[in-house]
């Protein structure tokens, strides 16, 4: 099978394409920029307004780049992130080594931060600082099963004319679940059946302008 392979987004960086899924990680636009739109300013932000401690699920870790966004916001702002990743096909250390996240986001520094993201045993829970931890779980989205556990939710999944099965209400149920109460969920998709899905579990479901090249994205609150 051919191998997956790196692709530079508009905004510099790196991202991956999937030849199974024919895919990328990351909109083609701005993976960071993309990042830092929907996961950290629409998702983690407005849990800060009211806690600086956050239990955050990501679905799925893939590049590592979501957690590693979350673990600089952790380090400025001196929070107490509990971060735990789902992925059940890890990149290869050949792939996470060439990915520049650290240098485009001006924190060389933090390479190596990066990398232990990367190297962090599955199912344990590791430090990568006073302010930041990380559980790496490989295991389906399918099988997850945590209860009222996590404050934000990361749903990073590829998109459904991808992958429809995860973006069923079996799948969606699974985030609500794992949610406390008025936990949110962030996503890029913006599509009508999703969000009639997600508001007939009981979310609050509220459109957001997207991050470049998307109208519009999603946050649901429980
Ligand atoms: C859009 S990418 C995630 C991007 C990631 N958040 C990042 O910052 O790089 C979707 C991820 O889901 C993983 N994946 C796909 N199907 C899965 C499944 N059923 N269970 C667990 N992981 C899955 C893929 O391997 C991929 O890493």
């Amino acid at each position: 099978m051919q191998s997956d392979q790196i692709i530079e987004t508009q905004d510099g960086s790196h991202s991956i394409l999937s030849h199974k899924y024919g895919v990328s990680y990351h909109s083609k636009y701005g993976a960071v920029t993309e990042s830092r739109h929907v996961f950290i300013e629409a998702g983690l932000y407005p849990k800060l307004l009211t806690s600086t401690e956050v239990d955050i699920l990501e679905i799925g870790f893939g590049t590592g780049l979501n957690a590693f966004m979350t673990f600089i916001e952790a380090e400025k702002k001196q929070l107490k992130i509990h971060y735990e990743g789902i992925e059940a096909y890890p990149l290869s250390p050949d792939q996470y080594q060439q990915l520049n996240y650290a240098e485009l986001l001006k924190y060389p520094e933090h390479q190596k931060k990066f990398l232990q993201l990367h190297e962090a045993a599955w199912e344990e829970e590791i430090s990568l600082s006073e302010h930041f931890t990380i559980r790496k779980v490989k295991k389906l989205f399918e099988q997850i099963d945590k209860k009222e556990k996590f404050d934000v939710v990361f749903f990073d999944a590829f998109a459904p004319s991808a992958q429809p099965e995860l973006w069923e209400e079996a799948v969606l149920k699974k985030m609500y679940d794992a949610l406390r109460k008025e936990g949110i969920l962030v996503t890029y998709c913006a599509k009508g059946v999703v969000k009639r899905r997600l508001k007939a579990l009981g979310f609050t479901v509220e459109s957001l302008p997207g991050p470049p090249g998307k109208r519009e994205m999603t946050r649901a609150i429980k």
